[in-house]
């Protein structure tokens, strides 16, 4: 008689991603397409991604990569050309006093990418990792999945929720190798100042910390320039800067995205992404070579973008300052309003599900950022329905708190 084969085991994930949360940015997007195609009234304002089209000389120049063969497998760093353009753009930063080369410059399929690539390069198990917070939610799970430690440092409420050196030393443990910096922030909107960016940078480079600054929303800031890492740094022998083309250029769904980082960590990054993706898509570097290099009319419809969001946001405080409102972060930078909606009538998430029932406005809950009393709003939205989503959501708060 031979032996009947074993029953199938239902699926289990494996132990390397067991523990990954669903993303709850998705999650809330999900729940509110299924209250539309029910025909519910809904505000999608869960999601961060610029409602503009990508510049038109952008598309043109990724059209003529096409006629012209750009078609096969690259270099798996990226594109030369892409690369020089990213170094100059970066050495520019620093006012060329911590010039970068080419060689130090790896593009990938989006700035979640090169993080992710970054992050697995540079820590490992035992290594603590501290994460001013509330932060991006992807950078948790990405520290999680290298398997160091995530150390949240919570920052200020009277400072924009940003941690400060202060705030990171006194929460430093002799494990520590890194340090994440995320300015703009995403989700609170607010900008590190020269100084406070300084302050940080010189206190990884005293003990010795990695750092990697996320500066993907850089150019979406509204009082001056958001100061780049590179602007500040001591020198970059412990520095990653991670930055792309998809919120400032409306290049979403192009996935391209850059790191630059000391000579030897991106030879790491560039050999761990000839094992797992290769090149990003060819055409899609160089749409964002064009991107880069600029010129007048991609320049002027930045700049556009950025003075939308600019009125948007105004719109939206306008809004707050009519009367009793939730305490929110003030906005200097991003598309995003934090607002604090928790404490004895409710917590975020609580606060956000019933939001999307009952007014038909999705915002994605503070619990995703580590900030479980506060809920997310993005404003890169038409206008109207921003404001409108705005109003919506102080009537609630209004509601629960009876105020
Ligand atoms: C802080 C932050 N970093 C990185 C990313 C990812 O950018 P990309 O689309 O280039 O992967 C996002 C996107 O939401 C973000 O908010």
């Amino acid at each position: 008689m031979t032996a009947s084969p074993p029953a199938a085991q239902p699926f289990a994930p494996s132990s390397n991603v067991a523990f990954l949360r669903e993303s709850a940015t998705i999650a809330v997007s999900a729940r509110a397409k299924a209250l539309k195609a029910q025909g519910r009234d809904v505000i999608d304002l869960g999601v961060g991604e610029p409602d503009f089209p990508t510049p038109a000389p952008i598309v043109e120049a990724a059209k003529a990569a096409i006629d012209a063969g750009a078609t096969k497998y690259t270099a798996t760093e990226g594109i030369l050309p892409l690369r020089e353009a990213i170094a100059e753009r970066a050495t520019r930063e620093s006012a060329g006093r911590l010039p970068v080369a080419a060689a130090e410059v790896v593009v990938s399929n989006g700035a979640k990418q090169s993080l992710f690539n970054a992050i697995y390069v540079l820590f490992g198990a035992g290594d603590d990792v501290l994460v001013p917070s509330p932060a991006w939610t992807s950078y948790y799970e990405m520290v999680a999945l290298a398997r160091a430690n995530v150390v949240p440092v919570i920052g200020d409420p009277a400072n924009g929720l940003k941690a400060t050196a202060a705030h990171v030393a006194a929460a430093a443990t002799p494990a520590t190798r890194g340090l994440l910096l995320n300015s703009p922030s995403n989700p609170t909107g607010a900008t590190y100042t020269l100084h406070e960016l300084r302050d940080l940078l010189a206190l990884a480079e005293e003990r010795g910390w990695w750092v990697i600054a996320d500066e993907i929303y850089a150019q979406i800031a509204y009082e001056g320039t958001a100061t780049s890492a590179l602007a500040v740094a001591p020198s970059r022998d412990r520095l990653v800067v991670v930055d792309g083309v998809a919120k400032a250029w409306a290049m979403t769904g192009w996935r391209i995205g850059w790191a630059i980082a000391p000579r030897p960590v991106a030879a790491a990054m560039a050999a761990f992404q000839s094992h797992t993706t290769s090149n990003p898509a060819a055409v899609s570097q160089h749409a964002a070579l064009a991107a880069v290099r600029g010129g007048v009319a991609i320049e002027q419809a930045v700049r556009h973008m950025v003075d939308e969001f600019r009125a948007r946001r105004d719109a939206c405080l306008a809004v707050l300052a009519e009367g009793p409102a939730p305490a929110v972060v003030p906005p200097t930078g991003a598309f995003y309003l934090f607002f604090e909606v928790g404490g004895a009538h409710g917590d975020g998430d609580h606060f956000a599900r019933t939001l999307l029932e009952e007014r038909g406005v999705a915002v994605v809950p503070g619990s995703a950022f580590l900030a479980p009393g506060w809920v997310r709003m993005s404003y890169a939205a038409p206008q109207a329905q921003v404001v409108e989503g705005v109003r919506r959501l102080v009537a609630h708060w209004r509601a629960l708190t009876g105020r």
